[in-house]
């Protein structure tokens, strides 16, 4: 009988430290966070740790979690715990998915890949991001026949965006995750205090340069690219090193030929359509079978109309406080979201999930599964492929453990009753 993977990873762990071997990466957030911060550049640590604004959102996500507290029963028999969920006829071993993050290649080299295979052995769905630094061909092959979804944003081509749903649909993503909430960039102080968007130095845009629509409106581009004005200075050519690098080619003969700039060029111009309106649901509603989740839902409002509009689920998300400072924390987003789906579509919830007993707590109000973000980005950065597996299993582990010592032997028992608002 297995003891289940709380008691499992604890093992390993504790036998492991008995024989002089330590985990790759520190089980503590906090710690983790700070090991990444060492092993990135400060620009790539800015980018990731950092939200909009004052950050205010971003510590509400954390404070709207510590709001709700769990209230353990006993004497239940928890000896062997159930933790899988199905989420869109995709099976999850534990109830999350690692969440949609661009430009990996500013935590570790091996970036998206890494994280797939980390993904791909435990199991756990590893949502594309349209910002990936690899093209998602070369990610979905390296996580065999695990789960994956692909995160869009929807693009001023739709021609653009038809082209990446039909490559996820190959690649074997068994859902679609329509981002909604970053139309623009929000107001990120700590990049703008750097003056560095890894776009425009060519990092994240993999997915663009991968796609045969993409480059062939890319030769436009080329036709109107006039050579570099100015002054030449020494972080000149070092960002067209770094946008030669975005090109799938030699690098030298990149800069010569002047595509790395032009792709560059022509993503700003492509990238994001803030005139999206739920009419445009439609155009992708038809060009796809796979499931559709909106992701950036905070509204009851809108959780009603993306389910009236035939979308198959949605993200209650801020982004990671990313994008609107002062936005509703979605801990305190979720339960109207709940009652007004009614069980119809099921609901992801993330931003600030950093334990297991944030699963818990946000799968007691209602949520089907929740989503990891920051703390997998610090796994890639500290320890690559392994950091990244060790947080996931850390993750299901503390969550097995937190479900059986609250007395629940099974996902589906989660309920209001276990937890209160304080
Ligand atoms: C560095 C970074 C890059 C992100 N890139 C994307 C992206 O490309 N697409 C997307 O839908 N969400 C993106 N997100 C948002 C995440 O999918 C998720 O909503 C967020 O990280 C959750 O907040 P948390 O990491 O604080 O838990 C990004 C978040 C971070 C931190």
């Amino acid at each position: 009988m297995s003891v289940g993977i709380g008691r499992e990873r604890q093992f390993e762990i504790y036998v492991g430290g008995a024989r002089g071997v330590y985990p790759r990466v520190p089980v503590s957030f906090e710690r983790l966070q700070q090991a990444a911060r060492g092993a990135m550049s400060p620009q790539g640590y800015a980018y990731v740790a950092g939200g909009a604004g004052t950050e205010e959102t971003m510590r509400g996500n954390r404070a709207a979690f510590e709001r709700w507290r769990i209230v353990p029963r006993m004497l239940r028999d928890v000896s062997t715990r159930d933790t899988a969920v199905e989420l869109l006829g995709t099976p999850l071993p534990s109830p999350f998915v690692l969440c949609p993050i661009g430009v990996l290649e500013m935590a570790h080299r091996d970036a998206d890949v890494a994280v797939a295979r980390a993904a791909g052995s435990e199991g756990i769905p590893f949502v594309f991001s349209n910002q990936a630094s690899r093209p998602m061909e070369e990610t979905a092959r390296a996580m065999g026949d695990a789960p994956r979804w692909f995160q869009l944003y929807w693009s001023t081509s739709n021609e653009l965006v038809e082209s990446l749903v039909s490559r996820a649909e190959r690649c074997g993503c068994s859902a679609i995750v329509l981002t909604l909430d970053t139309t623009m960039l929000g107001w990120r102080i700590r990049d703008l205090d750097l003056a560095y968007l890894p776009f425009l130095r060519g990092k994240g845009i993999a997915q663009y340069t991968s796609d045969p629509v993409f480059v062939e409106a890319l030769q436009e581009t080329l036709r109107q690219e006039t050579p570099p004005g100015g002054r030449i200075t020494l972080a000149a050519i070092g960002t067209l090193l770094s946008q030669a690098g975005a090109y799938p080619r030699a690098r030298l003969a990149n800069v010569r030929s002047g595509h790395a700039r032009a792709a560059v060029r022509r993503f700003v111009e492509t990238y994001s359509r803030p005139s999206l309106s739920w009419e445009d649901l439609a155009f992708l509603r038809e060009r796809t079978r796979l499931p559709i989740l909106l992701k950036g839902v905070l509204h009851p409002g809108d959780a009603l109309a993306a389910v009236d509009h035939g979308m198959d689920g949605v993200f209650v998300s801020n982004h990671g406080g990313r994008q609107v400072d002062g936005a509703i924390a979605t801990m305190d987003a979720l339960p109207a979201i709940v009652e007004a789906v009614a069980g119809r579509v099921p609901i992801v919830l993330d931003s600030g999930v950093r334990s297991g007993a944030d699963v818990f707590r946000a799968l007691a109000l209602g949520a089907s599964a929740v989503g990891l973000g920051r703390p997998y980005v610090w796994g890639l950065a500290t320890g690559g492929e392994q950091g990244t597996r060790e947080v996931i299993r850390n993750l299901r582990a503390d969550f097995d453990l937190t479900m059986g010592l609250s007395g629940v032997a099974s996902v589906r028992d989660i309920g209001r009753d276990n937890i209160v608002r304080v």
